[in-house]
């Protein structure tokens, strides 16, 4: 395991800013008090049955209860929640809220075009949903069966996810970022035999060929028999190929508005989404109902700290995990408002963000730091024609916030009167699991503060696996005990899940990211201690998968990719690739380079862009052939000029122990490579 991010890890001090008291005519909130989150916390650690058995009875509405409430541990890999009960996911985000109180806003679907929005009833949302879930069934879709959602950001896509869990079938939702190739080797890997899509995508004024890009997907997925084509645009050019193809529309204006919600056990899959890991080949992290749906529910309840009349706006993507636990099933299971918002924080300018919570009245407004980055550089002016005076809670998501960022936010967008919640999760966990708490938790700048209830949190020491104890201490971030919304499985391949999360610390759940412990037990994430999965503006990849994108061009002998700091989206992406003997000529050729960057983009999306490619004759290497990517990473950082390579004990100094390289020599040529390519 590379710990070198772990090493001289600074000392953390930081201000701390206290809880906000509520305003005049604002809720109090739901833990008011850091003794009564203590309590709770404790609580929740020392009888997690009782304490998560009476929060899935108060918060879920369930069709037949359930026996035990906790089975299983890390160390089996059996972990199992609120055994035997029966529960559906849309019932209790949709049903429930209709049945009481139908005209109560559902969904504010926020358009790319600024002057259109819709306001959707969760009435409606009923009805739509139930039309399309009958639409399933009669292409065959059964309980169990996986289904492909590859939506842009309309209620639509909600209702595809949510039609899927009304009728028990998995929904795997692809981002409508990702490439073609990207999509097909997902639709295959769950063995799909629907997809949803739709004909075009809007985002910041451009048109995103989501069609086009579906059909290129499937002509390498015999299995997809059925693709339910949504019409955003109605673009007549859009290709559309019946029988296969059937339009959404056409679709469910025959279906009856009713469709019962088929009861499902509580271990029973909701949905799986893909996510990268340190090999090229994503694994589908799989979510069961209950544990799940209680712990996004919660966790919205109390982090946001949602009230009965409350509007959140998370600015995330559907097609991510915080889209599917913080737009769709979080805030929809607590009957609130919840936002979809289709544009980006920059169109038509970079007052988008702040004319929706003023336009919309949102009271909580969940984004990622690269986005509060890149605002606050654009210039306060953008916020002042609006009036931010709804909001009580602002989070922050997807990777460490930098403490200038964090004031910002908190000073200019926060006007000082809102709780800031930074917080920690993965996909994996499938729901927050260290945060502040609004009106409870004291923050400090750059820290995710303490865990959310029922989340064990141990410190690691990456090499010995023993838990570094008390305070002032860094180490591997670990959970000790199961708690409802961890992932079980990833698809069809128990064993990977297995050999990544359980079996590197035994009995341990193993996040990945590093993390420091301050004198106050704070705890601060330091960012993944493998070099080989990187973090772009809260994007997770792999290095191996952008190398194996990299190594199908024709020209493209060997690739290592490396992740180094950017100031706007935290970690930025650099290439270094060999070419084969025939291309070498062409090596700094901005055409070859050209190439090598809308293949990353074909086999992944967009938003794997490389920020820089590095043409280069060698790699560093060990004896044994393994790349270096300590040095690369370092050399692409800038870390190392021209004049260091001349002095040993300097560059010893700056990169590390090099005797293990196979050819000491390849230093030099890639620092001057790094100064001389742009
Ligand atoms: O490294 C951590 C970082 O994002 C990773 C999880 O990525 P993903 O599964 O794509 O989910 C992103 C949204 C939950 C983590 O392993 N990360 C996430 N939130 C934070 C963070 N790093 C620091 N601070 C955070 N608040």
């Amino acid at each position: 395991m590379t710990t070198d991010l772990l090493t001289n890890a600074p000392e953390v001090e930081a201000p701390v800013f206290p809880p906000r008291p509520p305003r005049q005519g604002r809720p109090t909130p739901h833990i008011s008090s850091m003794d009564e989150y203590k309590k709770m916390y404790e609580q929740s650690i020392a009888d997690p049955a009782t304490f998560f058995g009476k929060m899935a009875q108060d918060l879920l509405t369930w069709f037949k209860p359930f026996g035990k409430v906790t089975f299983g541990s890390f160390k089996e890999g059996n972990v199992s929640w609120f055994l035997d009960g029966q529960v559906n996911a849309c019932y209790n985000c949709v049903d429930r809220h209709a049945l009481a109180n139908p005209d109560k806003i559902a969904i504010i679907w926020e358009a790319d075009e600024p002057n259109q929005h819709v306001s959707i009833s969760y009435g409606t949302v009923l009805a739509e949903v139930s039309r399309l879930a009958n639409v399933l069934k009669k292409y065959g879709v059964r309980k169990g069966d996986t289904v492909a959602i590859y939506m842009p950001m309309v209620p639509e896509a909600v209702y595809a996810m949510l039609a899927c869990a009304r009728i028990g079938a998995v929904h795997s939702v692809v981002f409508a970022g990702f490439s073609a190739d990207a999509l097909r080797d997902r639709m295959l890997d769950a063995k799909c035999k629907i997809l949803i899509t739709a004909d075009q995508g809007k985002r910041g004024g451009k048109t995103i060929q989501l069609k086009k890009i579906a059909d290129e997907a499937l002509a390498e997925c015999p299995s997809v028999h059925t693709v339910i084509v949504f019409q955003r645009t109605g673009d007549a050019a859009v290709p559309f190929h019946p029988p296969r193809d059937v339009w959404w529309h056409d679709e469910t204006m025959n279906q009856r508005p009713y469709c019962p919600c088929e009861p499902m056990n509580s271990e029973d899959p909701l949905f799986m989404l893909y996510t990268s890991g340190s090999t090229g080949k994503p694994k589908g992290v799989l979510h069961t109902t209950a544990g799940y749906l209680l712990g996004v529910t919660a966790t919205t309840k109390y982090i946001f700290d949602l009230h009965e009349d409350d509007v959140h706006g998370c600015m995330a993507d559907v097609g991510w995990i915080t889209g599917h636990s913080y737009i769709v099933y979080g805030p929809l299971a607590n009957g609130v408002t919840t936002i979809l918002f289709e544009s980006i924080p920059t169109y038509p300018n970079a007052g988008r963000y702040w004319e929706l919570v003023d336009k919309h009245k949102v009271t909580s407004f969940y984004t990622a730091p690269t986005a509060i980055r890149a605002l606050r550089r654009l210039g306060d002016e953008h916020l002042q024609p609006y009036n931010l005076d709804t909001l009580r809670v602002l989070g922050s998501v997807g990777e460490p916030i930098n403490p200038e960022a964090w004031m910002w936010y908190y000073k200019v967008v926060g006007r000082e009167r809102c709780a800031i919640v930074d917080t920690y999760w993965q996909t994996e966990t499938g729901s927050i699991i260290i945060t502040p708490l609004p009106g409870a938790t004291p923050s400090k700048p750059g820290s995710a503060t303490l865990p959310f209830f029922g989340v064990d949190v141990a410190v690691l020491d990456p090499q010995t696996g023993k838990e570094l104890v008390g305070t002032g201490v860094t180490g591997v971030l670990a959970v000790r005990s199961s708690f409802p919304s961890i992932a079980r499985s990833i698809y069809d391949n128990h064993e990977r899940y297995m050999d990544t999360y359980l079996k590197p610390y035994i009995g341990y759940y193993f996040t990945g990211d590093g993390v420091t412990r301050d004198k106050d037990g704070y705890y601060w994430i330091r960012g993944r201690v493998e070099l080989d999965v990187i973090n772009v503006s809260g994007h997770r990849m792999s290095t191996a998968e952008i190398e194996s994108a990299l190594v199908q061009h024709a020209a493209c002998a060997e690739a290592a990719v490396v992740g180094i700091p950017d100031e706007l989206t935290g970690q930025a992406i650099v290439c270094f690739c060999t070419l084969k003997t025939h291309t070498a000529p062409q090596a700094t050729d901005q055409t070859l380079l050209a190439a090598l960057t809308s293949q990353v983009r074909s086999h992944i999306g967009p938003f794997a862009t490389p920020k820089r490619i590095v043409v280069t004759p060698d790699l560093p290497k060990t004896r044994s052939g393994k790349i270096m990517r300590r040095i690369l990473r370092k050399v692409a950082a800038g870390d190392v000029g021209e004049e260091d390579v001349l002095n040993e004990d300097v560059l010893r100094l700056k990169l590390g122990d090099l005797t293990t390289l196979a050819d000491p020599g390849v230093v030099a040529a890639l620092v001057k490579r790094v100064a001389t390519s742009q």
